[in-house]
């Protein structure tokens, strides 16, 4: 059995918890939406057509902030298409998708949507194939309160008050070559800053995301962050950070160490943005918007490029909702996401908000079948309990634990931990990468003055590859693990193989 060992301090804060960093996204793709979080003709359906039970399992999730409506969608949309009187909404190719696009879920409805699932809206203008115009118009009929051209326009169309969406993003991923209209780093980091300048000329107050690269793997990582904020620094607030993970060619204990890449990206981002406000003798620090990180089952092989088969994608038929990107999610995966959030909630300083992409069906925590049952994947667990017992600030832990080789990262820890404390309660959030062996770890949480183990649970199976199915949508859940417990300010706890666990004490 290893041994691990973890010293907490309560002094040694990193930052608050930011609940802006257990956001989520939905995006016009797939069955996220239509079949997703919307289904007229569902038993559980409102008078918009939003299914109830859905909305009730994103409430437990725990999700905070959603962005909308994509995503690569969002750079072939047309707003004002989904707005209005549904009957007269056109419908449109997506071209993103190569999918038939209704609208028939809009931002009014989505807003609606929102308020039931007590989320806060992050709204992304298109870039692609719009420009300022655009943005300013969209910005105008969702915050402007009245008295104006599209906020009456707004009002006609039964949203009364203003949606006051604060953030904001410039289009999205503009530098993949898969994107619809995407760029190279000098046209869009001037076309986000004109976009921003514009924005905030209408709203100071808004928060704004321009794209970073779309992930790590860009043979221009760095060089794109560095270009766009060197034309946009002044006018933009967050940099947005993209990463998906799986487990490639079988390399279970590299796909467990994946955090060590994400660690890895959001330090080099910061580096680069800091080096330009170093440039420019700025104060201000740019955040980072990761707003989109999960597992995602993208590639079949290493050996894969970043995009689909263009020549399969262009045959395939236009469809309406079809099945797209509906992973079914392991014990395995749900470790490296709980683990991806632990490390998120470590970078809190500069990393203050995210997305889990996406929230329904693809790619997605939860899943529904038309006419049927709204489940959890494996995947919704550590983050829906994280997101309920992180609270106060992020410490620094420091951490003593036997590490292992992986093929992709290097030398990873077989123990990585994480945890917040409040005013009279604290969390610790634990995974154990290890492949066969359990793990005990003792914690050294004396400056925490707190007494009680009050909820320790574990996310783990006999089988790493063990999942939640429409047939058997409970096989994993969290079970409490009674091994945990406080004594003189040391707390113990053992670890099973490919395991995520969370402890409260009070
Ligand atoms: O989340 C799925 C897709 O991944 C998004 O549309 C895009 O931004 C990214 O490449």
């Amino acid at each position: 059995m290893a041994r691990a060992h973890i010293e907490l301090d309560k002094q040694a804060v990193i930052a608050p918890v930011n609940r802006r960093t257990f956001g989520s996204f939905v995006e016009h793709l797939g069955r996220c939406v239509y079949d997703g979080i919307y289904e007229p003709g569902h038993e559980t359906a409102n008078e918009d057509g939003f299914r109830l039970d859905v909305v009730e399992l994103v409430k437990e999730l725990g999700s905070t902030t959603i962005r909308y409506p994509g995503g690569n969608f969002v750079s072939g949309f047309r707003w004002e298409d989904s707005v209005g009187p549904r009957d007269k909404r056109p419908v449109r190719r997506d071209l993103a998708w190569r999918s038939i696009e209704t609208n028939q879920v809009g931002l009014d409805e989505f807003a609606r949507w929102l308020k039931l699932t007590d989320s806060e809206l992050m709204l992304a203008v298109n870039l692609g194939t719009r420009g300022i115009l655009e943005a300013l118009d969209l910005l105008e009929y969702a915050n402007h309160p009245s008295g104006t051209a599209l906020s009456d326009l707004r009002i006609a169309n039964g949203s009364p008050e203003p949606h006051n969406v604060r953030m904001w993003c410039l289009g999205n991923e503009m530098d993949g070559n898969w994107q619809t209209g995407f760029m190279s780093a000098d046209d869009y980091g001037k076309l986000a800053a004109r976009t921003a300048q514009a924005m905030k000329t209408a709203q100071p107050d808004l928060e704004l995301v321009v794209c970073g690269s779309s992930g790590s793997g860009m043979p221009h990582f760095g060089d794109w962050e560095r270009t766009v904020l060197e034309h946009s620094y002044e006018f933009v607030d967050y940099v947005s950070c993209h990463a998906y993970y799986q487990e490639y060619n079988g390399d279970l204990g590299s796909f467990l160490a994946s955090s060590l890449d994400m660690d890895y990206f959001i330090d080099t981002v910061v580096a680069t943005a800091d080096h330009v406000g170093y440039k420019k003798r700025s104060s201000k620090k740019i955040m980072l918007s990761f707003d989109e990180w999960n597992v995602w089952y993208l590639h079949k092989s290493d050996e894969d490029g970043d995009n689909p088969d263009p020549a399969a994608a262009a045959s395939a038929e236009w469809r309406h909702a079809p099945r797209l990107l509906e992973d079914v999610y392991s014990v395995a995966d749900a470790v490296v996401v709980g683990n991806l959030l632990m490390t998120l909630l470590k970078h809190s300083d500069r990393v203050t908000s995210a997305s889990l992409a996406q929230l329904v069906n693809v790619i997605a925590p939860i899943m529904t079948e038309p006419g049927g049952p709204a489940w959890r994947q494996t995947t919704f667990y550590p983050f829906s309990i994280t997101s309920r017992l992180a609270s106060g600030n992020v410490l620094r832990p420091v951490i003593e634990s036997p590490t292992y080789d992986t093929a992709r990262h290097g030398q990873a820890s077989v123990i990585d931990a994480v945890a917040t404390v409040d005013d009279d309660h604290a969390a610790v959030f634990l995974v154990n990468r290890d492949l066969t062996e359990p793990a005990t770890v003792t914690i050294d949480v004396r400056s925490l003055g707190l007494a009680r183990v009050t909820e320790a649970v574990t996310l783990a199976d006999a089988d790493p590859y063990a999942k939640n199915t429409l047939s058997e949508q409970n096989r994993v859940a969290p079970a409490p693990n009674d091994s945990a417990a406080l004594a003189d300010g040391v707390l113990t706890v053992t670890l099973p193989p490919v395991s995520w666990t969370a402890i409260a004490l009070g």
